[in-house]
C-alpha cells in the first residue's frame, strides 16, 4: 500500500504542476455562481477538465468529486476530490493566495493530497505515513522537499494563539451574522486573527507551522480534502468544531503540530455557536 500511496501522491504532484500551464494564460472570464463573491472562471473549468481527464485515462475506474463538473456519490472506491482553483477570487485580484488542490479518498479516508500555489511557487504534499513536504516546481521526488514537521511548543491558551478563518461565499444574513459573531468572540480572546482567501492555503499554512489554529463555517469536501492529510502528516490534528471531523459535514477545525496538548481546541470550541449546513 505504501509505494501505491507513493506513486498516486507522484502523480497528483504532476497534475498540480502541470495546471500552472492553463493557469498561466491568466483567462479571468467569469462566471458568478451564487453571488458576487461566489465566482468561477473559465481557467477553473479547465483546470479541472485537465485533471478529471489525465485521472481517467490512467484509473478509469477512480471515482471523482469536482468543485466545477462531476460530482459522483461518495463511496468506498477510490475518489478524487479536486478543486482546481482554490481561492478564486484571489485569482482574479491575483491576490498571491489560491492554489490547485487535489485530495485522494480511499475508504473515504483521504491519503493523498496536494496543495500548488503557483504564484509563490509553493507546492505542499502529503502521502498517508509517508509524511508532508513543502518544494517547488522544479520538483523532482518526494524526499527533495522540506520536510514539515511542527515541534515548536503549542500555545497553552488562546490568548497566545494565532487563528485563521474564512469568512466564505454565502450572504445568507443569519448565516452571516453567526460568522460574525463567533470571529468576534475569537478576536476578543486570541492573539490575532488573519483570512487569507483559501481554505486550502490556510490549512497548508497550518501545516507550514506558521499559524497555530484554522477553523471554518461552510467549507466543501473540495476545499479542504488535501489540506486534511496536509495538515495530519506534518504532525497537526483535524476535528469537527465541537464535534467528530468528517469531510461531507462543512466545518472544521485544525491545529498545528507541536509539543504540549490540545486543550487550547476546549477554550476555542467553547466560543463557537454551531453553524447548520446542509452536509455534501
Ligand atoms: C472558497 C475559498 C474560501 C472559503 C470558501 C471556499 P473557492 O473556495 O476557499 O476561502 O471561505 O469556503 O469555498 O470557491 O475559491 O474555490
Amino acid at each position: 500500500m505504501q509505494s501505491e500511496i507513493q506513486t498516486l501522491l507522484l502523480f497528483a504532484i504532476q497534475l498540480c504542476l502541470k495546471s500552472k500551464e492553463i493557469i498561466s494564460k491568466n483567462n479571468k472570464q467569469i462566471e458568478t455562481k451564487e453571488n458576487v463573491t461566489d465566482l468561477v472562471t473559465l481557467t477553473d473549468k479547465a483546470v479541472e477538465d485537465y485533471i478529471i481527464t489525465e485521472i481517467k485515462k490512467k484509473y478509469p475506474h477512480h471515482l471523482f468529486i469536482g468543485e466545477e463538473s462531476l460530482r459522483q456519490e461518495f463511496t468506498d472506491q477510490p475518489t478524487w476530490i479536486i478543486d482546481p482553483i482554490d481561492g478564486t477570487t484571489n485569482f482574479v485580484h491575483s491576490f498571491p493566495y489560491f492554489c490547485v488542490s487535489i485530495g485522494l479518498c480511499i475508504n473515504k479516508e483521504p491519503i493523498v493530497g496536494v496543495v500548488f500555489n503557483p504564484l509563490q511557487n509553493q507546492l505542499f504534499y502529503a502521502g498517508k505515513n509517508l509524511g508532508c513536504y513543502l518544494s517547488n516546481d522544479q520538483f523532482k521526488d518526494i524526499g527533495d522537499g522540506k520536510k514539515l514537521f511542527s515541534t515548536g511548543d503549542l500555545p497553552t491558551s488562546l490568548s497566545h494563539t494565532l487563528v485563521l478563518t474564512e469568512y466564505g461565499a454565502s450572504k445568507q444574513q443569519d448565516i452571516l451574522q453567526l460568522k460574525l459573531d463567533n470571529i468576534k468572540r475569537v478576536i476578543d480572546t486570541a492573539r490575532g486573527i488573519r483570512s487569507v482567501g483559501s481554505a486550502a492555503m490556510s490549512m497548508a499554512l497550518i501545516a507550514q507551522g506558521v499559524a497555530d489554529l484554522y477553523y471554518e463555517y461552510g467549507t466543501h469536501c473540495w476545499d479542504i480534502c488535501a489540506g486534511v492529510v496536509l495538515v495530519r502528516e506534518s504532525g497537526g490534528i483535524v476535528e469537527g468544531v465541537n464535534s467528530e471531523f468528517g469531510l461531507m459535514k462543512r466545518n472544521l477545525v485544525c491545529m498545528r503540530g507541536g509539543n504540549g496538548d490540545y486543550k487550547v481546541l476546549k477554550e476555542f470550541n467553547s466560543l463557537m455557536v454551531h453553524i447548520d449546513y446542509p452536509s455534501d
